[in-house]
């Protein structure tokens, strides 16, 4: 049985577990990752906003987004095929930074926490009561990815 603790389909109280993260170290990027970063910081600022709050134009909404998905895509299959572990490892990082982003701009967004949200998507997703529970149970999506990857890798071992 693994010892990781998933949240997603249980009831948990997203300001402690938001809390958990951020006393929890992101895990540590390598080099492909660094660059990845600073490259959006450069195409889309060093602000964490939500992209509405950018107006950008078709290329940087559009097309880049596809690219550098499409992009990290491959990535990831290139370094499975030279070692799965890697790639496990990187996505780890990855998914550890996005839950540390998504409980972050919660916090400097404090006025979410009394903005509701109503979004057809609530058919398919657990339904928040606020904007910032929202991001935080997006985050907490993003920290079971982490754990997804982390036992691909433990499995690896074996
Ligand atoms: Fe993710």
């Amino acid at each position: 049985m693994s010892g990781y603790e998933y949240t997603m389909g249980k009831v948990v109280d997203l300001k402690v577990e938001q809390k958990k993260t951020l006393e929890t170290p992101v895990l540590k990027a390598n080099l492909i990752l660094k660059s990845m970063y600073l490259m959006m910081n450069l195409l889309y600022g060093f602000k964490r906003t939500l992209p509405e709050e950018l107006h950008l134009g078709w290329l940087k909404k559009v097309f880049l987004p596809r690219i550098i998905t499409g992009a990290y895509y491959y990535l990831t299959r290139i370094m499975w095929w030279m070692n799965p572990k890697w790639s496990f490892r990187m996505n780890a990082a990855f998914e550890s930074h996005a839950e540390h982003e998504y409980m972050k701009i919660v916090q400097e967004h404090p006025e979410w926490e009394n903005e509701q949200i109503e979004s057809e998507y609530f058919e398919f997703y657990p339904k928040q009561k606020s904007m910032a529970d929202l991001f935080r149970r997006i985050g907490l999506d993003e920290r079971d990815h982490m754990y997804h990857s982390l036992e691909g890798m433990e499995r690896m071992r074996k």
